[in-house]
């Protein structure tokens, strides 16, 4: 997949499908949608009742009749219908109107790396349905380098690792182009996962998915490193009885279970590091690893990855949002092309 700058700047809108979070830059607007990538429906009638932040407090909280539902899951597009309805939704009468006066709609959105032609093809599928007639897609390791500031079209090596809820995509990028990269199917929801099973297994306590980012927090100020205190109270329900309880979590023990998803994506750093030339490998020992994406803002994970590269790590201004904000740098025309002959030109 490469990216087509002058077929891009011709796009009207840009959008970035998560597994967590939908975003959307329309050209001249900026980026209009950051929301939740939920939709809760009438189950019997199959209309939608809320998308976005509304829909996602409804989660655990809905009587039989309304499904909360995720149209996008493991980066992939799972349901093309209900995502460009929830889209739709989200992006408003107002902006579906002037988007719609535009006879020739054409839209770009973010694939995640290494996506199949059929994930491609639903991503491109859900665009068609909110009437774009022709879809440009860009690696999400791009977009987010572009928008995170990136110098990725000078011939050094510069690491990025985008954090997402339900991948960790890892790459060497070079004279704007990936040199190496890998995705592990690991993210912000797994660790989430890995909290709530081992207050589950350890505590007996049934924790909604909602309370596990206070956890995170309340760990320490120091998030998973070791600095923190020793222990934080929790509020669950209890498995057995039913009962509303609240436990001492011994926070180190919290940390050992939040470590085990995070060792794949060592893995995955690891073997994009030997896929990459020596002379590469240099400059990224001094420029180190650039992390975007929301887990970026897991406390302590930056300082994880330190000690266990011994490479210098930094987190992007706003890392939740760099792959829209580089796709609407692209949509924008604020990216020049690279000149590849500069001593002909
Ligand atoms: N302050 C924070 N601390 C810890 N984790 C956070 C924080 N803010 C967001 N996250 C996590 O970041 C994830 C969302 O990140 P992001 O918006 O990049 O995902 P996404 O683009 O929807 O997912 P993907 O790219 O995998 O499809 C969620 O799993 C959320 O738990
Ligand atoms: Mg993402």
């Amino acid at each position: 997949m490469t990216v087509n700058l002058d077929q891009l700047r011709r796009c009207h809108f840009g959008v970035d499908l998560g597994a967590a979070r939908t975003r959307v830059y329309v050209r001249g607007a900026g980026l209009i949608v950051d929301e939740p990538s939920a939709a809760a429906v009438n189950a019997r009638s199959g209309s939608l009742i809320a998308v976005g932040e509304l829909a996602e407090r409804m989660t655990g909280r809905t009587p039989d009749y309304i499904q909360v539902v995720r149209p996008i899951a493991g980066g992939t597009v799972v349901d093309i219908e209900m995502a460009h309805r929830m889209l739709r939704q989200l992006l408003g009468d107002k902006v579906r109107r002037t988007l719609r006066r535009n006879l020739r709609l054409r839209a770009a959105a973010c694939a995640p790396h290494g996506a199949d032609p059929l994930a491609q093809r639903a991503i491109t599928e859900t665009l068609v349905g909110l009437g774009a007639r022709r879809v440009e897609l860009v690696d999400t390791l791009i977009a987010a380098a572009i928008g995170c500031g990136l110098p990725v079209e000078r011939p050094e090596a510069t690491m990025i690792m985008v954090c997402g809820a339900a991948t960790t995509q890892v790459a060497v990028l070079s004279l704007g182009s990936i040199v190496a990269a890998q995705r592990v199917p690991v993210g912000g929801e797994a660790v989430d996962n890995a909290i709530v099973q081992h207050l589950r297994h350890e505590h007996h306590l049934m924790l909604p998915g909602q309370s596990v980012r206070p956890l995170q927090v309340a760990l320490s100020d120091n998030g998973i490193t070791t600095q923190g205190p020793a222990q934080t109270e929790i509020h669950g329900r209890d498995v057995l009885t039913g009962l509303p309880r609240s436990v001492h979590v011994d926070t180190a023990a919290v940390r050992d279970a939040i470590e085990t998803p995070l060792t794949a994506v060592l893995d995955g750093i690891g073997k994009v590091l030997r896929d990459c030339p020596p002379d590469l490998v240099a400059d990224l020992a001094d420029r180190g690893i650039m992390m975007v994406g929301g887990s970026a803002l897991l406390p302590g994970f930056d300082q994880m990855l330190r000690q266990a590269t011994g490479m210098p790590v930094h987190i992007a201004d706003r890392p939740d949002i760099c792959a829209a904000q580089g796709l609407g740098a692209m949509l924008e025309g604020r990216i020049e092309p690279m000149v590849l002959n500069p001593l002909a030109a």
